[in-house]
């Protein structure tokens, strides 16, 4: 078996996680979250979104976060752009990269980013070309690759051809989003297998939610197919507003043990991720979602 020597991990839990909190979490604390993610080693953060406030009120302020944030040598710093005026705030803000996200399924694009797939890629065509005039790179991402809350099943085709819109448009990574969780290994490689006819290996990320327990699984079989870039969430956070019931993304916690043990190189260190993982469940008021970080505890030598 050969797996890739080396695994970036895309560190999405202060957007996607905190996305999804009734609560909101202070400044403050997304600020503290992000330093401590900062100091493991990891080496892109996505620390906020630039969307509608009225849409997604936990991200309102993503232009602090940014603007308080202390920037790590090494480190990118990431958000969300669903449009010209996210990328406008965003460029505000000072971010290092930006993401655009796409859907394999109409009834999601239209829920999630009230216009068609069709009308977002055409949304997105003048923001990726601002973004280059700037040297900003772009991230794509895709919901729904393996169901969809309002549609069920998706074809690959259908992720396929949003995949290579998007890197048609100049997007440097697609990033496939699991974002119900329903998948499974086998469909989870026949859908690597399809997407890869259009999108080279080196460009692909895998973005698990764990719904149903089947995330880790998930990825294990695609790293056998060579996908060398894996998003995940500190504590297991995350969900999707407009994906009711969905879980919070794979656990970064949980993935690094797997690949420690796996003896695939990340850079990043699981004390530190710990640290991270028990800050942020102490604002939140109860333990992180992942097994690793309730089985080692927060890393001092008490626990
Ligand atoms: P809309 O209502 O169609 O937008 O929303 P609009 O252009 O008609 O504007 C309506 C109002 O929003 C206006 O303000 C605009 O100025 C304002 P008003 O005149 O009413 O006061 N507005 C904005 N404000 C701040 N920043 C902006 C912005 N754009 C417009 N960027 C829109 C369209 C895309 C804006 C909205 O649907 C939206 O913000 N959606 C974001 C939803 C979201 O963030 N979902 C979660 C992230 S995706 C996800 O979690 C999946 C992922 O993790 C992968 C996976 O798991 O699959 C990535
Ligand atoms: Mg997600």
């Amino acid at each position: 078996m050969t797996f890739p020597k080396h695994i970036k991990i895309v560190e999405v839990g202060p957007r996607d996680g905190l996305q999804n909190e009734a609560e909101i979490i202070s400044t403050e604390d997304k600020v503290k979250l992000i330093e401590y993610l900062g100091e493991s080693g990891l080496s892109v953060i996505e620390a906020g979104s630039f969307v509608s406030p009225k849409w997604v009120p936990q991200m309102a302020d993503s232009a602090n976060v940014f603007l308080d944030i202390f920037r790590r040598k090494g480190v990118t710093y990431t958000a969300l752009t669903p449009n010209m005026k996210g990328l406008e705030n965003a460029i505000n803000a000072g971010v290092d990269e930006v993401a655009v996200f796409a859907a394999a399924s109409e009834s999601f694009s239209r829920k999630n980013i009230n216009c068609s797939v069709e009308e977002s890629i055409e949304r997105f065509r003048p923001l990726c070309e601002e973004a280059s005039a700037r040297n900003i790179p772009v991230r794509g991402y895709v919901s729904c690759v393996l169901g969809c809350p309002y549609e069920g099943s998706v074809s690959p085709y259908a992720v396929r051809n949003v995949s290579k819109d998007l890197l048609d448009l100049g997007c440097y990574e697609i990033s496939l989003g699991d974002t119900i969780g329903t998948g499974t290994p086998g469909n989870a490689r026949i859908l690597i297998d399809t997407v890869l006819d259009d999108v080279p290996l080196e460009k692909l990320a895998v973005h698990f939610h764990d719904t149903y327990g089947q995330a880790l699984a998930n990825i294990y079989a695609v790293l056998e197919q060579g996908v060398a870039v894996v998003d995940s969430s500190i504590g297991g956070l995350g969900g999707c507003p407009y994906a009711s019931g969905a879980a919070g993304n794979v656990a970064t916690e949980d993935v690094l043990y797997l690949l420690d043990g796996l003896g695939i190189e990340t850079g990043i260190s699981m004390d530190k991720i710990l640290k991270a993982s028990w800050f942020i469940s102490g604002i939140l008021g109860r333990p992180p979602a992942s097994k690793v970080a309730n089985a080692l505890g927060d890393g001092s030598p008490l626990s």
